[in-house]
């Protein structure tokens, strides 16, 4: 590190998550007293986007257009990854073979190559490694996680995950999102990947087995865009060409899991569920009690305590927002004074510099070790949506 109470931070694209992150980063510091002050060092975009605008803008020092030269500058100790899937492993294996820390978003990459290839870098170079799974980190969800690990629910045996969102009609152009090479997989690697890494946060078990997947495209070509770098899923994205180009990714992708607990699990990612905009939840039912969560209703999680007399059972919605009781919040506001998305990547952000600091993050942070396991459970419904039979996860390396 450049200096032991601080560390530079480099943000490898500016897109959406390029704004999150930067939130994040920015606020981190404000909000929270962290071990060491985090410097937003430098952001790097594409040639055809403006890296210096964006620097004003969020805060960067520095902004640059080469990422090579970024990653490699020895000012910088962590090296943020933004970009899309396919642009995970490069920045990734060149900041490891730097000696950097490097936190990449999610899913930790395009293929399952890769992520090996990832995983075993950072573990041989022995850097700390992070991926942002946020939707751990937010304060439900966590509260969720310390509920499962004190018995509160008793023994797992359903696990019901689902992430639809329905953002993806035919007016949407061919965003990276939609190809292949350069997402990996469709909503799959979207959101699956989330509920698959949310549920494994939660209940502390492992998929054994993987059957019954689907995979459906619905919408099988797209109108297509000018570049790579041109396509958010916020702005409502218009191409103005009339040319199609072919989708090559799923729009849902459903499967159902055996867990090393002995629970059974279903799972469903979707892009074109109508009325659902980002519908991130869980239900998980125990010997004890039941657990439920939904991303659209994010500071309350749902619990049924089984233990209580049968005439008052029934189902308490907790408001997550208590400073001291509820993971997070005391550095945020008083009660029921909300919390929403960006705040998961400020908490995120807290427990990266709590972890880099030698400190324990105050819920588990995802490695490109453990966001391996999550990319092989992806790989599992993927080959066992194409083979149509039982794929153990054993056999996906
Ligand atoms: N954690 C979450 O909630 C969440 C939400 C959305 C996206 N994501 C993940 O974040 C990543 C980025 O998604 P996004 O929505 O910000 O995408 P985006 O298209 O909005 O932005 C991607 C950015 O990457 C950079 N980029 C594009 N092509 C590049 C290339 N060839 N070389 C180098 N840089 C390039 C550009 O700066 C671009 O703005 C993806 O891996 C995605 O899965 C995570």
């Amino acid at each position: 590190m450049a200096q032991k109470d601080r560390v530079n931070i480099a943000l490898i694209g500016q897109g959406f998550m390029g704004r999150t992150h930067s939130n994040g980063w920015g606020q981190v510091s404000r909000f929270f007293k962290t071990p060491v002050k985090a410097v937003m060092h430098t952001v790097f975009g594409m040639p055809n986007e403006d890296p210096a605008a964006m620097a004003a803008r969020w805060g960067w020092q520095n902004s640059s257009n080469d990422w090579q030269a970024v990653v490699n500058s020895p000012e910088i100790d962590l090296v943020d990854i933004v970009t899309p899937n396919f642009m995970h492993a490069p920045p990734a294996k060149a900041a490891i073979a730097a000696g950097k820390a490097v936190a990449c978003e999610k899913p930790i990459a395009g293929t399952l190559a890769e992520a090996r290839e990832m995983a075993e870098a950072a573990k041989k170079a022995k850097v700390k490694t992070f991926v942002w799974y946020n939707y751990r980190r937010v304060p439900a969800v966590a509260l969720a996680h310390r509920l499962v690990k004190q018995g509160a629910i008793g023994e797992i045996r359903h696990v019901r995950a689902k992430y639809l969102q329905d953002w993806a009609d035919e007016s949407v152009p061919l965003l990276w999102r939609f190809d292949k090479k350069l997402s990996g997989s469709g909503a799959h690697g979207d959101l699956n990947a989330h509920i698959i890494d949310m549920t494994r946060f939660v209940t502390g078990g492992e998929i054994t087995e993987i059957s019954g997947a689907i995979a459906e495209t619905f919408i099988k070509e797209r109108k297509i865009m000018s570049g790579v770098a041109a396509g958010g899923i916020a702005a409502g994205m218009k191409s103005d060409k009339a040319e199609m180009g072919k989708v090559t990714v799923d729009d849902t992708v459903l499967f159902l899991a055996k867990f090393n607990n002995g629970a059974v699990g279903s799972y469903e990612a979707a892009r074109q569920a109508t009325g659902n905009q980002n519908r991130n939840g869980f239900e998980i039912n125990g010997s004890k009690g039941s657990l439920k969560f939904d991303f659209e209703d994010m500071n309350y999680l749902e619990f049924y305590d089984a233990t209580r007399p049968r005439e008052v059972q029934g189902w308490t919605k907790i408001m997550c927002t208590h400073g001291g009781s509820h993971p997070y919040v005391e550095n945020w506001w008083p009660d029921a004074h909300i919390l929403g998305y960006e705040h998961t990547f400020a908490n995120q952000a807290f427990d990266i510099l709590q972890v880099l600091a030698g400190n324990e993050p105050t819920v588990p942070i995802p490695d490109f070790q453990d966001a391996y396991q999550t990319q092989r459970v992806m790989e599992a419904a993927l080959i066992c949506a194409k083979e149509k039979h039982a794929i153990k996860m054993s056999d996906v390396k």
